[in-house]
C-alpha cells in the first residue's frame, strides 16, 4: 500500500501537507521525526520534507543509499534560504533515489504534479468535484470558511452549512457521533479554504518574511515569522513573548518614567524594531546556554529595549559601527552622540527601579565588537560581562537582518563574517549556543 510521510521535526508542516494531500487523494499521511522506521518497510512509500531536515541529517541520508533507490523524496523549500548551493547540497545527499522540489506554498500546481509523477497510480484520487478536509482543521470557532458538505454515499454529498455561518450544534453532534472524520468542500473553494487554516497553523502573516524590507520586523506577529524561518521553536518564542511582556511592564509600572522615555517606548521604527528582534534572538539563544533562567531572560529582554533609549534619531541609531560609511558621514556633533549613547541609556537606566548591574554593562557595551573594533571602549572579548558576548552576537545579527533583508545573500555573508568574528575566545560558547539555534536555516 503506498503511503505518504511527512518527515520534520515539528507538527506544522504534516498539518500542512496532510491537509493538501487528503483533499485530493484517498491516502492517509503520517507524521515522523525520524526515517529509519521505514527503512524495512516495502518501497512505495513517498516522503516529504523540508530541505533543512535533508541537510540536519546528511549523514543518516547517506546511509540509506544501498538498497533505498526507490524510495522518493519532495523536498520543500521557501525561496527565502535557499539558494543554488542549498539546491546542489540537497540533490547531492539525495541523489540515491528519485526526488524533486516544490515551494513551500503547496497551493501551486507544482506539487500535485510531483505526487503524481512520482507515484501515479499508486495513490487512489478523490475523483470528484468536491476536495476533503479533516474535521479538526477545519474551524475557525464553528464558522464555515466556505460551503461546507459530507458525503452520504459514493457520489452524494449533502450541504451541511453555508460560507460565513455557524455550524448547528446538533448537526455538529450528529456528525461527530457518526465518526465523520471529513468535510468536503468545492475544488473551486479548496485554495481560499486551504490558505485559512494554513495562516491559523503558522501563527498568520506569512508575508511578513518575503515582504519588503519596512515591514519584516515590524510587529511581533512578523519577528515571530522570520524566527521561525530561521528554526526557533514555537516553544522558545512563547517564552520569549512572556520575557518581553514582562519586561515593558516593568517599565510601565516605574514610580518616575520620564515623559521622553514614555515616547520612547511608543516608537515604531528602526529602534523598536531592532530591540524586539535582539532580545528575541538573545533569549532563544541563552535558552541553550546553562546560564539561561527566566532572571537572565529579563535581563535581556531590557536591555534590548533601553540599549538605544540615549538616541532620539532613529538615523543615528542605525550607526552601529564607527568605520562604516554611516558613521563617516555625520557631523561631529553627531558622531559624539552616536559615541556617547551607551553611557547617556546607563545614565537613564541609573534613574530605573530595579536595573541591575548586569543589565547597565549589556547596556553599555551592546557596541562593543570582537578585537577591539567596537565602541566606546573597544573592549576585547575576555573585559566584557559574559552575557554582553551572547547579547554583542545578537545584536549583530539583528542588525545585519533589519539593514540587508532576511534573504540568502545576507544569511550567507553573516555565516561566513560571523565564523570569523565570534568563533574564538570569550565569544567561541555563547556563538554555539547561537549556531545551535540557528544551524538550520543560518
Ligand atoms: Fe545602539
Amino acid at each position: 500500500m503506498a503511503k505518504v510521510v511527512v518527515l520534520d521535526k515539528g507538527e506544522e508542516l504534516f498539518k500542512m501537507v496532510s491537509l493538501f494531500i487528503e483533499s485530493e487523494f484517498e491516502t492517509e499521511v503520517e507524521s515522523s521525526d525520524s526515517f529509519e522506521k521505514y527503512l524495512k518497510e516495502d518501497d512505495l512509500t513517498l516522503f516529504i520534507c523540508d530541505y533543512t531536515f535533508v541537510m540536519d541529517y546528511k549523514e543518516e541520508f547517506e546511509g540509506l543509499q544501498k538498497g533505498d533507490m526507490k524510495r522518493k523524496f519532495i523536498v520543500l523549500e521557501d525561496n527565502l534560504l535557499f539558494g543554488d548551493q542549498e539546491k546542489k547540497e540537497v540533490t547531492e545527499t539525495l541523489s540515491f533515489c528519485k526526488h524533486g522540489f516544490c515551494h513551500r506554498d503547496l497551493v501551486k500546481q507544482k506539487f500535485l504534479e510531483l505526487i503524481e509523477g512520482f507515484m501515479g497510480q499508486k495513490l487512489v484520487k478523490v475523483e470528484s468535484e468536491y476536495s476533503k478536509v479533516a474535521i479538526n482543521y477545519f474551524f475557525k470557532s464553528k464558522q464555515a470558511l466556505v460551503d461546507t458538505y459530507v458525503k452520504i454515499g459514493k457520489e452524494k454529498f449533502v450541504k451541511i452549512v453555508n460560507r460565513g455561518e455557524d455550524i448547528p450544534d446538533e448537526v455538529m453532534e450528529h456528525i461527530t457521533n457518526k465518526g465523520v472524520r471529513f468535510f468536503y468542500v468545492k475544488k473551486v473553494d479548496f485554495k481560499e479554504c486551504f490558505k485559512s487554516i494554513i495562516l491559523g497553523i503558522s501563527g498568520g502573516a506569512k508575508a511578513g518574511v518575503e515582504g519588503n524590507l519596512s515591514n519584516q520586523f515590524d510587529s511581533v506577529e512578523n519577528v515571530h515569522t522570520a524566527l521561525k524561518s530561521l528554526g526557533v521553536s514555537e516553544h522558545v518564542l512563547e517564552l520569549a513573548d512572556e520575557t518581553v511582556e514582562v519586561a515593558k511592564r516593568t517599565l510601565e509600572e516605574q514610580t518616575s518614567l520620564p515623559e521622553f522615555l514614555k515616547a520612547f517606548l511608543k516608537n515604531k521604527n528602526y529602534i523598536s524594531e531592532l530591540s524586539t528582534l535582539t532580545s528575541y534572538l538573545a533569549i532563544s539563544c541563552l535558552n541553550e546556554l546553562p546560564w539561561g533562567n527566566p532572571k537572565t531572560f529579563a535581563k535581556f529582554a531590557l536591555a534590548s529595549i533601553l540599549q538605544d533609549a540615549g538616541l532620539q534619531d532613529e538615523r543615528l541609531a542605525k550607526v552601529c559601527h564607527l568605520e562604516s560609511e554611516e558613521f563617516k558621514g555625520l557631523n561631529e556633533t553627531e558622531k559624539k552622540l552616536v559615541i556617547e549613547h551607551p553611557s547617556k541609556a546607563v545614565e537613564i537606566l541609573d534613574s530605573l527601579d530595579g536595573m541591575d548591574q548586569d543589565i547597565k554593562d549589556i547596556v553599555m557595551q551592546h557596541h562593543e565588537r570582537p578585537n577591539g573594533k567596537g565602541f566606546p571602549w573597544g573592549l576585547k572579548d575576555n573585559e566584557l560581562n559574559p552575557l554582553s558576548n551572547l547579547y554583542i552576537i545578537c545584536h549583530e545579527y539583528a542588525h545585519r537582518i533589519i539593514t540587508y533583508g532576511l534573504n540568502l545573500q545576507t544569511m550567507k555573508a553573516i555565516d561566513k563574517d560571523f565564523r570569523e568574528m565570534f568563533s574564538s575566545g570569550a565569544y567561541a560558547k555563547p556563538y554555539k549556543a547561537f549556531l545551535d539555534v540557528f544551524s538550520s536555516k543560518r
